[in-house]
């Protein structure tokens, strides 16, 4: 049964799928401090939040059981993502649920900027009927400036456009093709701060859209123009924005989120007559919180049940084509890297994935953190490692990591071959996944075998030389232990060969002894799949 801990208020309609399923008990606390959600934490394999849990490291460092962390929304600056990370704990979220609904809120906040609507309001029901103070602007014929057109950016642009107003935008990642599609002309920041009349901005908090518009943004703006902030406190610089206010740079401002939330109740935009607030709602809507709750349902039981994610940010994004034509090859890699872990002495150096045949012309990226937890598995302990932070672990530690295509293959038409370089050798394993049979390793080194990665298997290099087999036969009979398959491979007549013994039970040291002192043996190795 997987206990799964609900910290925030989430949409109870859209956790129904979660609630139903047969392998996991939904516990719903909210408001917890973090000192009571350490103390609780430890007994869930996952916890879903929206923004007001805070899953510091402390947190995570007691979460001794917590495989996955769901966020019900598109911020994920209220979790330690690093800290997930080097855990093994998977952290998803549910972009696309209250893009639509977050877009609507800017508009509506843009409107009531446009036409003082709060302002009007306060004093109409404080019993005044003023009619003079509230002149407001048309949004018609305005430009509008956009910065960051991503799912909230681009849906604000589109509707811009049926209120005839121009938009002119920013982002490092929308090409012009795309622009030109939506009706968006793009321009760098500086050009947008001197044309717009309304300028909105759309992007995630980073140290590179921390204050992007700050003083000297304010500086070159055009007079009487108005901004809005939806997306998240401090991309907007609060005090330059109050500065920009009293000098009549800036006509208004609303404002949907805070550098500090809940902000102080002092805070200098809640008395400024042309600054109109709403507490973080750029979210909430009845149709946004059942997505997002129904979004993460799906997403925490794929998750615990060892599925794909769609919206892991922790790990890097497979398109599901990518995925299909991988999927043969993730099992695959981890066996291999295992096997591989097992019969190589030394530090790990450098890991090279290799994929030949019909392989070579997709992108094997994604493969890397199956090797590399097959491999840091076997040296750091399978608890410790998996593949969210199997990359984040090898490179901590210095290994280096490549990838390396090639048209031709030995064997099969399609094979992957890891290759491990650690301070004392080199060695390599190949392995392909066959229709209807399933994951083989296809050759130990240059010999070729064919090995299903399962129980233990004994791996003997030897001299290619008569009466060997049943020596190691012998010995392994004698000490009870039952050989159920046997493999054995030469590169020439009389020279380097090896053994392949699938064996049904683990060989006692004192036999590994025995085997090792056979004089024709080189080397003995057992490779445990369990
Ligand atoms: P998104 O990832 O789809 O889009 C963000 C865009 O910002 C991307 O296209 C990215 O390329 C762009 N960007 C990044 N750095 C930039 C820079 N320096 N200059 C210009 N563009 C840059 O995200 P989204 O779903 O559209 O969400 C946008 C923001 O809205 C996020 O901060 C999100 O947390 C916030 N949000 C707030 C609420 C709310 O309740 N107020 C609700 C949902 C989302
Ligand atoms: C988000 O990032 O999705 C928003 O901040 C909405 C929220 O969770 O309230």
């Amino acid at each position: 049964m997987y206990k799964v801990l609900v910290s925030d208020p989430i949409s109870d309609y859209g956790l129904q799928q979660l609630a139903c399923a047969a392998d996991v008990e939904v516990t719903k606390k909210t408001g917890l401090s973090e000192d009571e959600l350490i103390a609780l934490i430890g007994a869930y394999d996952a916890l879903l939040v929206r923004s007001h849990t805070k899953v510091t490291q402390r947190i995570l460092e007691a979460a001794v059981r917590l495989k996955v962390i769901g966020r019900a929304g598109v911020g994920v600056d209220n979790i330690d993502l690093h800290a997930a990370t080097i855990r093994g704990i998977v952290v998803f979220n549910a972009p696309n649920g209250n893009t639509v609904t977050t877009c609507e809120h800017t508009f509506a906040m843009m409107m009531a900027l446009a036409r003082h609507i709060p302002q009007a309001y306060s004093t109409t029901v404080a019993g005044a009927w003023d009619r003079k103070s509230f002149l407001g602007v048309e949004l018609r014929g305005k430009i509008l400036g956009v910065l960051g057109l991503g799912r909230i950016g681009i849906e604000v642009a589109k509707r811009a456009a049926a209120f005839s107003m121009t938009v002119i935008g920013y982002d490092p990642f929308l090409t012009e093709e795309k622009a030109d599609e939506l009706g968006i002309k793009l321009m760098p920041i500086d050009e947008i701060m001197r044309k717009a009349d309304f300028i909105t901005v759309h992007t995630p908090l980073t140290s590179d859209t921390h204050h992007m518009i700050a003083k000297r943004q304010f500086s070159i703006m055009k007079r009487g123009m108005r901004v809005i902030n939806c997306a998240r406190g401090g991309i907007i610089d609060e005090v330059a924005l109050l500065e920009a206010l009293d000098e009549g740079i800036v006509a208004g401002a609303a404002f949907d989120v805070f550098e500090k939330e809940p902000p102080e109740p002092s805070h200098p935009f809640f008395t400024h007559p042309n600054i109109i607030v709403t507490p973080h709602l750029g979210a909430s809507t009845i149709e946004a919180q059942e997505n997002v709750a129904v979004a993460v349902s799906k997403q925490v039981i794929h998750c615990l049940r060892n599925e794909p994610v769609q919206h892991a940010v922790n790990m890097p994004a497979i398109p599901a084509g990518l995925r299909n034509r991988l999927q043969p090859y993730f099992t695959l890699c981890d066996q291999l890297g295992k096997s591989l872990a097992q019969m190589t002495d030394g530090t790990v150096r450098e890991v090279s994935i290799e994929c030949a045949g019909g392989l070579a012309d997709t992108d094997i990226a994604p493969l890397v953190p199956y090797a590399l937890k097959g491999i840091l598995s076997h040296h750091l302990g399978p608890e410790q490692v998996n593949v969210v932070n199997a990359l984040y672990m090898a490179k901590e530690r210095g290994v280096q990591i490549k990838t390396r295509k090639s048209l031709i293959a030995q064997g099969m038409a399609d094979e992957i071959t890891i290759r491990l370089k650690t301070t004392m050798e080199e060695r390599w394993v190949t392995g392909a996944a066959l229709a209807g049979v399933g994951e083989r390793l296809i050759r130990i080194g240059p010999y070729p075998v064919e090995l299903k990665a399962e129980g233990y298997i004994l791996l003997i290099s030897q001299l290619d030389q008569p009466g060997i087999i049943g020596h190691v036969g012998m010995l392994l009979g004698e000490s009870g232990i039952n050989i159920a398959t046997m493999q054995v491979g030469r590169t020439e007549i009389g020279g380097s060969a090896v053994m392949i013994l699938k064996v049904d039970k683990k060989v006692p040291e004192q036999v590994m002894k025995a085997l090792s002192s056979i004089p024709a043996i080189k080397r003995v190795r057992e490779i445990n799949f369990n």
